[in-house]
């Protein structure tokens, strides 16, 4: 094979959020929006980039050196050709030309996209035989090495797993997943865009691992055998962590904690077809996220507070990382667009901005086109 074309999904998540780090659950599923690339093998070791969208381009000399580019659609695809090398040997360079639909910064993992797209593509072209599961660490790796940001593995999981029309329930310590169908009766699942990412996204990203990592020392300083956030009970926190001393690493904490049991709950309300009681506990994630976690911003809850007393709409919350992108809500099919048209009279008046909407489809993960 000298040449393939291969896509990798963005990626939604129902509940479960902030908790991949801190080995919890996930319930992510993969969308229709993709990046594409198209990969050739070259007969030198040379790595030829071009991004269509921006458009730009980019040669590297030699695929044995890489390192961080000031271009950062570049640093994606070069972290992931790093993270191959670490294992396995390219017998040469090859020409990579790379466009996705994916929004940027709308937290819907446009970054984890590419990064899958050229794994999968990169292993599939060279007969490299790695597994899903290796290709979506390798993914998260570069991630980590070349963009600077201590994701935890949801994104990337979601974009190489991703089942058409099922939301994907994943345990991030023991990385056993569950497909479960998304059956929405009369219900869509639409995201608003608030058009919004804060420069602060990634750095604060970082602190709250730390912070979750500060608040395991001091639970395990009293439970030894406490390895994460997982491990611990709102009891043991208490019991470990003085509100007044640590303010903050005890409210990062209880959200976590309190998270990982949501989302196993709210499992059981997907299975036992309880919309209501799914959609309540998504209204209580953004609620933990917004006062407990910190990650939101005055128009994500904006967002929320609008559709909150709203019947048609079953839930709502931000969704990802944080700090700008996307709400997440689910929403009556009948009742949609009036709703969409008012939300986005709202939120022009309340911020003067444009309000996006993505009517999201569940598609399958990575793959050949
Ligand atoms: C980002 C990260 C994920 C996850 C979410 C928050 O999308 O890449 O690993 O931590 O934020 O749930």
């Amino acid at each position: 094979m000298q040449s393939i074309v291969v896509k990798a999904p963005g990626r939604i998540n129902l509940i479960g959020e902030h908790t991949d780090y801190n080995n919890g659950f996930v319930l992510p599923a993969a969308i229709q929006q993709a990046a594409i690339v198209s990969i050739s093998k070259r007969t030198d070791q040379q790595i030829h980039l071009t991004a269509v969208d921006v458009p730009d381009e980019l040669i590297i000399d030699s695929l044995l050196h890489l390192s961080i580019q000031e271009k950062q659609w570049a640093n994606y695809i070069i972290g992931v050709i790093a993270q191959i090398q670490k294992k396995y040997i390219l017998p040469s360079g090859f020409n990579i030309a790379l466009t996705s639909d994916v929004p940027i910064g709308a937290g819907v993992s446009s970054s984890a996209a590419i990064e899958c797209a050229v794994a999968f593509g990169i292993n599939e072209l060279f007969g490299l035989s790695i597994e899903r599961m290796e290709l979506a660490f390798m993914a998260q790796k570069a991630e980590h090495e070349f963009a600077g940001v201590q994701c935890g593995i949801m994104d990337q999981f979601a974009s190489v797993f991703g089942k058409k029309n099922h939301v994907v329930l994943l345990d991030c310590q023991s990385m056993e997943y569950q497909y479960f169908p998304l059956v929405l009766e009369g219900y869509q699942v639409i995201l608003f865009d608030t058009s919004i990412k804060h420069a602060l996204a990634s750095s604060e990203y970082n602190t709250r691992r730390k912070e979750c990592e500060q608040g395991v020392a001091l639970v395990k300083a009293k439970y030894p055998t406490v390895t994460s956030l997982r491990d611990a009970s709102i009891e043991m926190l208490n019991e470990s962590i003085d509100f007044q001393t640590h303010p903050i690493v005890y409210n990062r904490c209880k959200y976590v904690i309190e998270e990982i049991t949501r989302t196993q709950n709210a499992c059981v309300d997907l299975q036992a077809n309880n919309l209501e009681a799914f959609g309540q506990k998504m209204f209580e994630t953004h609620q933990g996220l917004s006062k407990l976690y910190e990650v939101s911003c005055p128009e994500l809850d904006f967002l929320v507070e609008q559709v909150k007393n709203n019947e048609a709409v079953i839930g709502a919350r931000m969704m990802g990382g944080g700090f700008g992108g996307c709400t997440i809500n689910i929403i009556q099919s009948e009742k949609a667009s009036q709703i969409i048209k008012e939300i986005k009279t709202a939120y022009q008046k309340s911020t003067g901005k444009y309000l996006k909407h993505y009517i999201m489809r569940i598609e399958d993960g990575a793959g050949i086109l």
